[in-house]
């Protein structure tokens, strides 16, 4: 089990044994994909054998095929940033002007800015003007963890056996063969009723957009490929997901600790979609039993954990 490297809005973590309960019990032997990653939760807890990862964001993919093709640069790199206020200032306007002179992937540089700046700017968010620059203002964090060196390698092992794009998600009707599974998490709906549903910038998630992604979803269940998506639990996604043959829609509760609006902290319902057969899928108490056999990992002796391990296999 490796760990996301980024800190990500809408990061998938805590919600992972619901995600991993819906999938068929032989997820492992199957080739897995993730079009919208982010921060990639689900990927990196999974570790899959092969697949694809992709994400409309050039910046992020930037970072991650670094990660995969150029860890020890990147580390390197990475290691001479300062948690200092001036710093920080002029690190943003390094990183704003690489993106507005335009840049070829891979680009050290960039991704080494990156992560700086997603482990020293308030809140660990990750946002854009309209622009497309980075705005977000110094974190005053003690003692941040810029370089997790252990784990960036971890992640760049994932990401080796991995083919990554930088593309709109439909790139999965191109990639995804029969019996494949795939794990969408789009940008979700708004859940204040005041909230607009209309795009304002080119990052945004449109109400076409999400009725294109439930297009692609019938036209992987038509093909045999499996998928899983999650979205805010509101009604026009509902309504796009409601009644069609072979789909099964289930509500969950997550935290959501990254939102910029303080008052939505805090539990709110979420959707998850599937067409993975109810009797295929693992099931709730032997995913929590995975998902959690793998956060006792760091705590155990080798010894015990290859008998714990064991144990949560056999029962699957
Ligand atoms: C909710 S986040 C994914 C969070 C991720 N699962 C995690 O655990 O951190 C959605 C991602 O979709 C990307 N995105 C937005 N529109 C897209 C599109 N049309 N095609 C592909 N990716 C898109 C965004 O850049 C963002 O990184």
């Amino acid at each position: 089990m490796a760990e996301p490297i980024l800190k990500w809005a809408g990061g998938k973590r805590q919600i992972l044994h619901e995600i991993v309960a819906l999938m068929p019990k032989d997820f492992r032997n199957r080739t897995f994909h993730e079009p919208f990653f982010g921060g990639g939760a689900v990927t990196f807890w999974m570790e899959p054998k092969r697949g694809t990862i992709n994400d409309i964001n050039p910046k992020l993919i930037n970072f991650y095929v670094v990660v995969r093709d150029h860890v020890d640069e990147l580390i390197e790199d990475a290691k001479r940033h300062k948690n200092e206020k001036e710093y920080f200032y002029k690190a943003r306007a390094e990183f704003n002007e690489i993106v507005r002179n335009g840049f070829e992937i891979p680009n050290i540089r960039l991704a080494s800015l990156l992560l700086y700046l997603n482990k020293t700017a308030f809140n660990g968010l990750y946002r854009e003007n309209r622009k497309g620059e980075f705005n977000v203002p110094f974190g005053r964090y003690k003692n941040p963890k810029i370089v997790d060196e252990e784990r960036l390698r971890k992640a760049s092992e994932v990401l080796k056996k991995l083919d990554i794009y930088n593309e709109d998600f439909t790139y999965i009707l191109r990639v995804a063969k029969p019996g494949d599974l795939v794990y969408f998490d789009p940008p979700y709906h708004p859940v204040s009723e005041t909230a607009s549903f209309t795009s304002y910038s080119k990052e945004d998630f449109s109400k076409e957009d999400q009725e294109r992604l439930r297009d692609v979803c019938l036209e992987l269940h038509e093909k045999g490929v499996y998928f899983i998506l999650s979205n805010s639990y509101v009604k026009p996604i509902r309504e796009l997901y409601e009644g069609i043959e072979g789909f099964r829609i289930s509500k969950i509760y997550a935290k959501r600790p990254i939102n910029s609006k303080a008052d939505r902290r805090g539990e709110v319902p979420e959707m998850l979609v599937t067409n993975v057969p109810t009797e295929l899928q693992l099931g709730r108490e032997r995913a929590k039993l995975l998902v959690n056999s793998d956060k006792s990992k760091a705590l155990m002796t080798s010894k015990s954990l290859i008998e714990y391990l064991t144990v949560a296999e056999r029962s699957i």
